[in-house]
């Protein structure tokens, strides 16, 4: 099994389109995520990572740079390439990519039954329970950890 290429790619682009038509694939047709919802006026200016497999656009996140930090989400695995370890390689690729910018804040939401993901890859959940795209969520941060717990 070849390991994925995980590049960054331009918002207007064949790959970041093989990239939305994933994201759609994995957030409307499977998680019934409302498709109204699942583009946002941050696609523009986000920085969006693919990951490529033969060929294949098979993993895709963004990054949104905000002032108090860098938002990581999105983040999509098609389903036959689940459990490779794609989604934590995009994530350590995209976070290398955006720290060489000077970004070192990352902060997510993290759908609930996906916490223990993000904290393997050093991320705290903190703050209530909220729902999004009709799923329950929590705010996550790798940054100012212990604060973030204790707000928990
Ligand atoms: C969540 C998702 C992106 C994970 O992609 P993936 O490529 O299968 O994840 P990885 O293979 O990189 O997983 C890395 C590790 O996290 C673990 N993991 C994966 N999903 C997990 C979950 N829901 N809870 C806890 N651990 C999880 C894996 O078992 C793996 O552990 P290992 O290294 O010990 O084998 C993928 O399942 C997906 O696209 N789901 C639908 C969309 C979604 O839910 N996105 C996240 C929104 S918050």
């Amino acid at each position: 099994m070849s390991a994925p290429v995980i590049l960054p790619v331009p918002v207007f682009s064949l790959l970041s389109n093989a990239a939305f038509a994933l994201r759609r694939e994995v957030f409307v047709w499977e998680q019934k995520v409302p498709e109204e919802e699942e583009h946002d006026a941050y696609d523009i200016t986000a920085t969006h990572f693919v990951a490529i497999d033969a060929g294949e656009v098979v993993g895709t996140l963004r990054l949104i740079s905000l002032p108090e930090h860098t938002k990581i989400g999105r983040v999509a695995v098609r389903q036959a390439f689940r459990g490779r370890g794609i989604a934590q390689a995009m994530i350590v690729a995209a976070m290398d990519h955006a720290r060489a910018t000077g970004q070192d804040r990352f902060y997510l939401t993290a759908q609930s039954d996906k916490l223990g993901f993000y904290q393997r890859l050093g991320f705290v959940a903190f703050g209530p329970e909220f729902q999004d795209g009709g799923m329950p969520h929590r705010a996550m941060r790798d940054y100012d950890k212990d604060s973030a717990a204790l707000i928990d």
